[in-house]
């Protein structure tokens, strides 16, 4: 079987109105990316040749950074998503293949589903995918015989006994083109809504098979479509238990699966362990052997092997934390490079800053980084040591194996191996404690 070429076509012109939110609906987020970026995503899995997204004229330019370099078409009129569909026309002039439709609030559907969908489709008209449900109201319902469908109706145009169909319409099929162009050409709008609908095409065809996701042991729940928050935040959800999955079945541990959170594009390498309540934002990776204590909060790091992170610790974006250094409990960094072995084991901000192999900084040590205008870098040396409380007003730079005594304030450069003490020289007044009291508590 030689494999059909393949565009795919993105539907976001709709406005969501259910989230009830200035942003449009496809760019509210899962796992830190936008509904649409992940369809987008999964559609360039497939290599197909174009991608286009169909989109309101109000809203391309919010679209631009997250479709990239792909096409966007507007829809002036929502008329509907048959219409929409025809929109892209224009765009796939000369294209013979198959146009794969997908919806910008449908986020969760994987590669793998639509090979497949692409698979059963070949020598057929039109491909859909499908799902059974027990709530099967709002959905477009199948009208079949084994696996032909030869219409779909949707629920504001069903008769009773159509609406106690539960095989439903996912909204994302594959339609050959160019016979997808006349097919839309003849689509009428004469029913409840008044719209052209994508999903009359099936009938018209005469010739359209469905994949029901169900039969091939798949969870339905990857073609839900998201129309308002709590949607979305099921949809999240399910997006978490499986990264969730693909991590511990990566051979990584999570000590309590369901209050870690992912990003989508977290890695986590093998013999990782990640405790209770770990947040990651985008960007994070992880490799192997680390540990992440409970409470940690990470964002665009990379975690080299062997290092312990937290609990309770911040790292924030540019930070590498180096092979087997450790970064404890309130302990925040940013854009600051921890060479192996290095320590910050409690309470210190390190920001902009280089620290050297096997430096140890002591507790309550902050890097004076901003000047409330510009910010600077501090440079701590190789094993150096920076004792408890120190305030490292960058640009400044502690050399390699050199110790700063507690509670310095360190505004000049400190040599190699040399000890920098900066702080007012300490007093004893004999017996002033004792005239003292003697005075106040009689
Ligand atoms: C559609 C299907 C229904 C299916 C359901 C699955 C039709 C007529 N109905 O219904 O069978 O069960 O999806 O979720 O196709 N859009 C445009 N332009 C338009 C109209 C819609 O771009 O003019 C986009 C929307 O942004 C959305 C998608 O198409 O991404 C689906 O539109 P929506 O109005 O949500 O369709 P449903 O009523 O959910
Ligand atoms: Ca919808």
């Amino acid at each position: 079987m030689t494999e059909s070429k393949l565009a795919v076509v993105i539907l976001a012109a709709g406005k969501g109105t259910r989230m009830k939110s200035a942003l449009p609906k496809v760019l509210h987020k899962i796992a830190g990316l936008p509904m649409l970026g992940h369809v987008i995503r999964t559609a360039e899995s497939l290599a197909p040749e174009k991608i286009i997204v169909i989109s309101a004229p109000d809203q391309v330019k919010q679209f631009r950074s997250v479709v990239g370099k792909h096409e966007i078409v507007t829809q002036d009129q929502q008329l509907g998503t048959g219409h929409a569909v025809r929109c892209a026309e224009s765009a796939l002039k000369n294209f013979t293949g198959d146009v794969l439709v997908l919806y910008g609030d449908v986020p969760l559907v994987r590669a793998e589903t639509l090979k497949e969908l692409l698979q059963k489709k070949s020598g057929h008209t039109v491909g859909l995918l499908a799902f059974k449900t027990e709530h099967p109201h709002g959905y477009g319902r199948l009208i079949t015989t084994a696996d032909r469908v030869h219409k779909i109706v949707e629920e504001k145009d069903a008769s009773a006994d159509e609406r106690e169909i539960k095989l439903c319409n996912s909204g994302l099929m594959a339609i050959s083109a160019p016979r997808l162009w006349e097919l839309l050409a003849a689509l009428k709008n004469d029913n409840v809504q008044g719209e052209y609908y994508l999903t009359d095409l099936i009938a018209a065809s005469g010739d359209a098979v469905f994949m029901n996701v169900q039969d091939r042991g798949w969870a339905h729940n990857e073609l839900m479509g998201i129309n308002d928050r709590y949607q979305l935040t099921d949809a999240e959800n399910v997006y978490q238990n499986r990264h969730r999955w693909d991590v511990v079945m990566g051979g990584a541990t999570l000590q309590c699966n369901y209050s870690v959170i992912f990003s989508y594009d977290t890695k986590i390498g093998q013999d990782v362990v990640i405790g209770a309540n770990v947040v990651f934002g985008p960007g994070v990776v992880v490799e192997s052997g680390v540990e992440i204590l409970p409470f940690s909060h990470l964002e665009g790091c990379i975690i080299k092997s062997g290092a312990r992170v937290g609990p309770f610790a911040r790292v924030r974006p540019g930070s590498v934390i180096g092979t087997d250094a450790r970064i404890g409990n309130f302990v925040e960094v940013k854009n600051s490079d921890f060479g192996a072995g290095a320590k910050a084991n409690h309470l210190s901000y390190i920001g902009d800053a280089a620290v050297g192999e096997s430096a140890n900084i002591g507790a309550g040590t902050i890097t004076c980084n901003y000047d409330g205008v510009n910010k600077y870098k501090t440079d701590i040396g190789a094993g150096a040591f920076i004792g408890s409380n120190t305030a490292l007003v960058a640009p400044v730079r502690v050399g390699n194996d050199a110790i700063v005594g507690a509670g310095s304030v360190i505004t000049s450069d400190v040599p190699d191996h040399a000890l920098a003490v900066a702080r007012g020289v300490q007093k004893n007044i004999a017996d002033w404690a004792k005239t003292f009291f003697n005075k106040e508590k009689k």
